[in-house]
């Protein structure tokens, strides 16, 4: 092991401290990288409660300097590396200056709130010629990885139909506050943005390009308390004297068909407000020889059918293994759990190995990617408004 690599931390919630991990294990995990990531600075917004924020997130990652605005974190010309993990309004500006002062960048995803947003960071990426890599994780769960394989290697003969699913209830409580998840310009289209991203993420990595679609979205919460908790989890007694309830701007559920390049469909759902569902992501491909299914909640499994006798054919589970994705790196034999932050760690792999020049197999989600799952997303905008198909050629 061998040159520092010096990070920093740009939002320091959910996902800031997540990506500090990251940073922090991934040299466990795979020893051999040329480069070690070494965190360095983090930076949270300059509001009193973002600063007490900023402040424990140093000390719990360790000696950090901690800034007020993002801004000086860039200044320091000894952090090569930037993690952004904070909201979509911000990804836009705050990307493309992490790009323009030459340093790389791993940003979360939906990469802004549109799809002109995630093409400007992908541009300056591009432009000043650092990495970009974008917070697309489930692709980095061992068994996706294997189902991706499995597809493409025809175990399900020629696929025919597909679902992916994204049902839980962080906003499912009317006392969720009013948080910046819930404006259209600093959360963009919610669950869209927020779920769906993955979604249609996960469908292209296991079948490809998507040609066209139709949509329909909802709201199913039009009013939450203003208050000043923030976090993705929080909940305000909606009955608390003097309450006041703000509009809700964005979407809490959103259906729609995809037809993707291959002709195969595709129907991608995903609901912020599902209640009794918790994070209940699911993928399903049907082919003309069999089925994979694959649940979030029980990462390291898939159901596989992969038959040439058709009707009654059964469906097996299987545990990933190693020569799954990365899991080799994390386990040494089959059927031992991992878990959501492990995907980061991948992630963080990925970044660390483009950085330094290495060949990563396969690739990271890069900001094309990001601009592919902007384009469905805004597509659905479309047709929900217009109530039509929307072409993404
Ligand atoms: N890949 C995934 O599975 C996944 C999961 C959750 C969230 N995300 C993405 O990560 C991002 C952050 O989500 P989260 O759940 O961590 O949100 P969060 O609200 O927990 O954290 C966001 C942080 O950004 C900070 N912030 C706000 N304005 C800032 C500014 N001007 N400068 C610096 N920091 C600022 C906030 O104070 C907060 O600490 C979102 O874009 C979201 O879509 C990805």
């Amino acid at each position: 092991m061998n040159d520092a690599l010096r990070v920093g931390v740009i939002g320091a919630g959910w996902m800031g401290h997540v990506h500090a991990r990251a940073y922090q294990r991934v040299a466990h995990h795979y020893p051999d990288l040329a480069r070690r990531p070494i965190l360095t600075a983090v930076a949270d917004s300059v509001t009193s409660a973002a600063e007490a924020l900023t402040r424990a997130f140093a000390a719990t990652h360790g000696e950090l300097t901690a800034y007020a605005d993002w801004r000086e974190l860039l200044a320091d010309p000894s952090i090569e590396a930037v993690s952004v993990t904070a909201p979509n309004f911000l990804h836009r500006e705050i990307g493309v200056a992490v790009a323009e002062a030459g340093k790389h960048l791993w940003i979360e995803k939906p990469v802004g709130l549109a799809r002109e947003d995630a093409v400007a960071v992908r541009d300056a990426v591009a432009a000043n010629g650092v990495v970009g890599i974008v917070g697309f994780n489930y692709r980095n769960v061992p068994a996706v990885a294997r189902a991706r394989r499995l597809i493409s290697s025809g175990a399900i003969g020629a696929p025919t139909h597909a679902r992916v699913q994204l049902f839980t209830d962080y906003a499912a409580h009317p006392g969720s506050p009013l948080s910046w998840r819930f404006a259209l310009d600093r959360g963009g289209h919610g669950v869209l943005g927020d779920l769906a991203s993955h979604g249609v993420d996960l469908v292209r990595f296991v079948l490809g390009d998507i040609d066209a679609l139709v949509a329909q979205t909802a709201v199913h919460i039009p009013q939450r308390p203003i208050a000043s908790a923030q976090g993705h989890y929080s909940v305000i007694d909606p009955s608390t004297p003097g309450l006041e309830f703000g509009a809700v701007e964005n979407e809490d559920y959103v259906v729609a068909l995809l037809r993707m390049r291959s002709g195969v469909l595709a129907v991608c759902e995903a609901n912020r407000a599902a209640v009794g569902d918790q994070n209940n992501y699911a993928l399903e491909v049907h082919g003309t020889q069999g089925l994979i299914r694959w649940d979030f909640r029980r990462p390291g499994e898939l159901s596989v059918c992969s038959t040439n006798t058709y009707a009654g054919a059964p469906t097996a589970t299987v545990f990933s293994e190693p020569g799954d994705g990365e899991y080799a790196a994390f386990q040494p034999g089959a059927g031992i759990a991992m878990g959501y932050d492990d995907t980061k760690v991948v992630e963080a792999m990925q970044f660390v190995r483009a950085i330094s020049g290495e060949q990563v197999s396969p690739a990271p989600a890069s900001l094309d990617d990001a601009v592919a799952s902007a384009t469905a997303l805004d597509a659905i905008v479309t047709s929900h408004t217009e109530g039509k198909w929307v072409s993404l050629s």
